[in-house]
């Protein structure tokens, strides 16, 4: 089973690349779903074929779902707030606090995430490819489990009541299913525009934090190359290629080194045809499950050195990044640019104290002194 998520700004392309991906990975004989968690229903639109909040079939073995959080909200979440309620106030909270705590922002994402797990252990489908929402949803999307499962546990500590115990094991199973990169990797949509590099980065850093393995960046849009056309219209588009042709040299200069292209259409990709032909432009006969090919590196790599250990934290940083380290009980506390995460320090480095950071290509390398061999 394979997981791939689609994200990208508003409006790059996220829909039409993750139905194109999924007609193509279809017309090889795989089983596929397409799921878009994003509430403008625009995937039926890609597809040119209406879809309902259950699967339905677009082709031999394809079919696509619109999941309705509002729905979700409405069914799921009265259970699982009413179980959380119970919880909160069993651990000496009254009911209107409880209640008021119940009203948590990020539900709707946290079960369109629950929902395409639910879909995957169906055990239906051999590829599940997600239409996410805009970028900064989805980092929210795939932050959550993490903080809400941190939050529960130290709200309630070890006095874990059996609702509470549930919902904690829910959120770990959902993190452990983003965060294995031979399941759930994520493909970054982007149109060569400036300021995209910059953008890129935060984002590849902030899916770095969180654990969850990139194996693709797509330029869309790109604008056709007029070859030796004349005219005012050839030179127009010489222009805006030239333009962003430079953007994706920028890209490759800053260390993206793959970046797959799909040029932009004169008419909208829209229908079964149209998509397959999008993908046979982005994946040139390939594989759409395999990745650019970039190594997935395990977020934390622990060596021996002189004086103790070095920690290397494996987050692409750019130049002008801001990253602030910090030692918080056993976790550190790594934000780069305003975006915080505690990572549990591994056990052997627990008794160490940090004695300096410095970056370089692959990440951040964090020195730690003292107690070697006793923790
Ligand atoms: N390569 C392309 N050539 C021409 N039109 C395209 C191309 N890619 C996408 N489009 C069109 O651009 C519009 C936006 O694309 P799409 O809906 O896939 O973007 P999105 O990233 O999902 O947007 P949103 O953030 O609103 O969900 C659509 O009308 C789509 O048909
Ligand atoms: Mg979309």
């Amino acid at each position: 089973m394979r997981i791939l998520l689609f994200t990208g700004k508003g409006g790059v392309g996220k829909t039409t690349l993750a139905a194109a991906t999924g007609a193509a990975l279809a017309a090889r004989g795989r089983k596929t779903l397409v799921v878009s968690t994003d509430p403008a229903h625009s995937l039926g639109d890609a597809f040119g074929h209406p879809l309902g909040a259950e699967p339905s079939e677009v082709d031999a073995l394809l079919s696509a779902v619109q999941v309705d959080s509002r729905t979700l909200v409405d069914t799921s979440w009265h259970r699982l707030r009413a179980e959380l309620q119970a919880a909160l106030s069993g651990a000496g909270l009254d009911t209107l606090d409880a209640e008021e705590l119940t009203v948590l922002p990020g539900v709707d994402e946290l079960l369109a995430l629950t929902e395409v797990r639910r879909l995957a252990e169906e055990g239906r489908w051999d590829t599940i490819v997600v239409d996410c929402g805009p970028t900064a949803e989805t980092l929210r999307l795939l932050a959550l489990p993490e903080a809400v499962s941190g939050y529960l546990s130290r709200v309630f500590g070890r006095r874990v009541t059996e609702s509470v115990r549930r919902l904690g094991a829910h959120l770990d199973g959902l993190r452990a299913l983003l965060t294995e990169p031979s399941v759930t990797t994520v493909r970054l949509v982007l149109t060569p525009e400036r300021v995209v590099v910059a953008e890129a980065r935060r984002t590849l850093s902030s899916l770095a934090l969180r654990g969850i393995a990139v194996d693709g960046l797509i330029a869309n849009r790109l604008m056709p190359a007029p070859g030796f056309w004349r005219g005012g219209a050839a030179s127009w588009l010489r222009t805006r290629r030239t333009q962003q042709d430079a953007v994706l040299a920028e890209l490759a200069a800053a260390g993206f080194r793959h970046v797959s292209r799909v040029e932009h259409r004169a008419v909208e990709p829209v229908g079964l045809p149209a998509l397959l032909e999008i993908a046979a432009e982005l994946y040139r006969g390939g594989d759409p499950l395999d990745g650019d090919g970039t190594p997935v590196t395990p977020l934390l790599r622990v060596r021996p050195s002189p004086e103790g250990y070095t920690l290397r934290v494996a987050i692409p940083l750019g130049r002008g990044t801001e990253v602030d380290l910090a030692r918080v009980d056993d976790d550190l506390a790594i934000t780069v640019d305003g975006f915080r995460r505690l990572i549990a320090l591994p056990e052997s480095l627990r008794p160490c104290r940090i004695t300096g950071a410095e970056s370089d290509a692959d990440g951040l390398v964090v020195s730690l002194a003292g107690n070697r061999g006793r923790g």
